[in-house]
């Protein structure tokens, strides 16, 4: 039994990722598994011509009275038998296995390779329901062609060939009924499934975008009434799918009963034209007889056409669908999985002093738009003994801060120029490594679905060992123990069904796990994204020492709209200077007030908020 699991297990472990290349056709998959295909079919060939011609051998054996043909019936037939589980069964597994993971993981590596914030909420429920319909019609695609359409063409075919043998008349006749259930038919069905397929598509996409645009507007607006609008929504889209399929189905049934009326009429015609063949005494009773019997094996099948042709159809249809949008999805601009295996440095080598950041004329633009930034350079170089390493950036909103920090950071790849930490190109480095040398917080304050503690720990090392008390502490620091410290502390679930918390709190959550991560990797550089927006006074006073704290070890970038946040800042960067020249540069703050009006300005204005 053991050796037997063994056995069954084998196949998979034995599979390799393909890497989807999705501006190529959709069958690229397949050309890359090529022998496993050409060794299915042979199988499949060796098998059916074996078992087709089965009543032809009987009749050999009947009018020859020699019963060594009996060989012919028993010994290749074991053989294929002990074939197909020996080769092809683990093969059709491994094709299987293969074709789904790859697309799986292709799929998902793409679409995480674009930059998230170009998905919103709602378009990633619909790009997972896509993957998942896509991956099944994958499967379902293969077990089709290869268990059902080309044995059944296999088998038509041995049959027809070998009625010619017989007589050339009834072969003939026997060609023309295939071409006509065969051929015809199919054709049929292909396109009475046309429409239906990608209106059934579209209602799916609506489900998903309509479920996930729910969830995104009670959270936005807090309102369930918005679901009412939702409800309207999905019911329009599946009614119109419900009419395509309704449609659809009516004519499938009407192709259908046509098929059976054909498929019966050819057999009665076949049967006249053999009794008349026997009569005329061109053929033997005996033949005759295995030709019957031949036929109505193989030609079974063909009575199942409509059910092959239409879901192997279906399951392309989603293929395509799928290729369709990845295709319309915007390029690449998320480095994930870029040099994966990557260059591996030693841990050492990107840990120098001082630490610099540079950024050679790198311009940067998210999909199909023009450059956001253009042609910009900026050199920062500390000495890791230089006790204050913050460093503040400010400018209007929508100027480009938040994309500044993105191409700093790592998510959004210069398309020319680069950007170096203590030297090293932080795009020709694993994620891994980038994470030993750059911490970012986002703009966007987010928490997951999980306790308190997987919250805080969230994307750190898990082999590393939290102890509460740290934790505990450093919650503490940020103001938020007080919350959970009699509820179910650590284990206090975040989110559905747990402790629902403000965008104040989650801000401060999110900066907690930023903390925590400086505390692990040591990173070189820390860029955050106005860490204060959402708090009040006290809070954005204990996060602000915070930051300094971190600014003792690492160069930190702070973006921050309010100056309360910069106040211990070494340096300032203007991002309104930049139309002025493409060499960012940060000032001490009285140098700063000299040259910039926006820095002015927002000293005045919070005065005036202050007073
Ligand atoms: N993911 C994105 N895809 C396309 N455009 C974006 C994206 N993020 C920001 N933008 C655009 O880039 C510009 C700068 O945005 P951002 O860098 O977020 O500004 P800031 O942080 O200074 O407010 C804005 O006009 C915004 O519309
Ligand atoms: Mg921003």
């Amino acid at each position: 039994m053991g050796f037997l699991k063994n056995w069954a297990a084998r196949p998979a472990r034995s599979v390799k990722l393909i890497d989807i290349d999705f501006s190529k056709p959709w069958w690229s998959i397949f050309s890359a598994q090529k022998g496993k295909i050409a060794a299915i079919t042979a199988s499949i060939l060796v098998y059916e011509l074996l078992d087709t011609l089965q009543p032809i051998f009987i009749g050999w054996v009947l009018t020859s009275q020699n019963y060594m043909f009996v060989v012919l019936l028993v010994v290749p037939y074991l053989i294929d038998e002990v074939g197909s589980w020996f080769i092809v069964r683990p093969l059709v597994t491994q094709l299987h296995a293969q074709t789904m993971d790859s697309f799986r993981y292709s799929a998902c590596k793409t679409i995480l390779a674009i930059d998230p914030e170009f998905h919103s909420q709602q378009s990633s429920g619909v790009t997972l329901g896509k993957i998942r319909r896509t991956t099944d019609a994958y499967f379902r695609f293969i077990k089709k062609v290869l268990d059902d359409l080309v044995p059944l063409t296999i088998v038509l075919t041995i049959a027809m060939a070998s009625v010619f043998m017989f007589n050339t008349m009834l072969g003939i006749v026997i060609a023309v009924a295939l071409v006509v259930l065969g051929g015809l038919f199919s054709y049929l069905f292909v396109f009475a499934t046309q429409g239906v397929e990608s209106e059934v598509n579209r209602a799916d996409d609506v489900a998903n975008h309509v479920g996930t645009e729910v969830i995104t507007r009670i959270q936005f607006i807090r309102a369930s009434f918005a679901v009412d609008q939702m409800d309207r929504q999905l019911e329009a889209s599946h009614l119109s799918a419900m009419r395509s399929s309704t449609t659809f189905f009516m004519t499938y049934r009407l192709l259908r009963g046509f098929l059976v009326f054909f498929f019966t009429l050819c057999l009665g015609f076949i049967l006249a034209f053999l009794i008349k063949l026997v009569r005329s005494g061109e053929l033997s009773t005996v033949n005759a007889l295995s030709i019957i019997l031949m036929i109505l094996r193989s030609a079974h099948p063909l009575l199942k056409l409509d059910k092959y042709v239409t879901e192997t159809v279906s399951a392309y249809r989603k293929i395509q669908d799928f290729y369709a949008y990845i295709r319309g999805y915007g390029k690449q601009t998320y480095p994930v999985f870029v040099n994966e295996q990557g260059s591996e440095l030693s841990s050492q080598t990107c840990q120098t002093d001082p630490i610099t950041l540079t950024v050679e004329h790198a311009s940067a633009s998210y999909a199909q738009e023009a450059p956001l930034l253009q042609d910009i350079s900026l050199q920062i170089s500390v000495t890791r003994q230089e006790p204050n390493k913050l460093y503040g950036i400010i400018g209007p909103s929508g100027i480009g801060k938040t994309t500044f920090i993105s191409l700093l950071g790592g998510q959004l790849k210069p398309s020319v120029g680069h950007v170096l930490v203590n030297g090293c190109d932080i795009y020709q480095i694993n994620d891994s490594q980038r994470q030993r040398l750059i911490a970012l917080q986002g703009q966007i304050a987010t928490n997951v679905f999980g306790s308190l503690k997987y919250n805080v720990t969230f994307g750190l090392p898990e082999n590393h060992v939290y102890s509460d008390d740290e934790i505990i502490q450093l919650l503490e620091s940020v103001g938020l123990w007080y919350l959970f410290k009699d509820k179910g502390g650590l284990a206090t679930m975040i989110g559905e069904g747990g402790l629902t918390l403000s965008g104040g709190q989650r801000q401060r959550l999110n900066f907690a796990n930023l903390f925590l991560r400086a505390q692990v990797y040591k990173p070189s550089i820390i860029l955050i994204d106005e860490p204060t927006s959402s708090l009040d006074e006290v809070s954005e006073q204990r996060i602000t020492e915070m930051i300094s704290q971190l600014a003792e070890r690492s160069l930190t970038l702070v973006i921050a709209h309010r100056l309360k946040t910069l106040e211990d800042a070494h340096k300032i960067l203007d991002f309104c200077l930049i139309n002025q020249t493409n060499r960012l540069v940060f000032y001490e703050p009285d140098e700063l007030r000299k040259r910039s009006l926006y820095y002015q300005k927002l000293i005045q204005g919070n005065a005036i908020l202050e007073e």
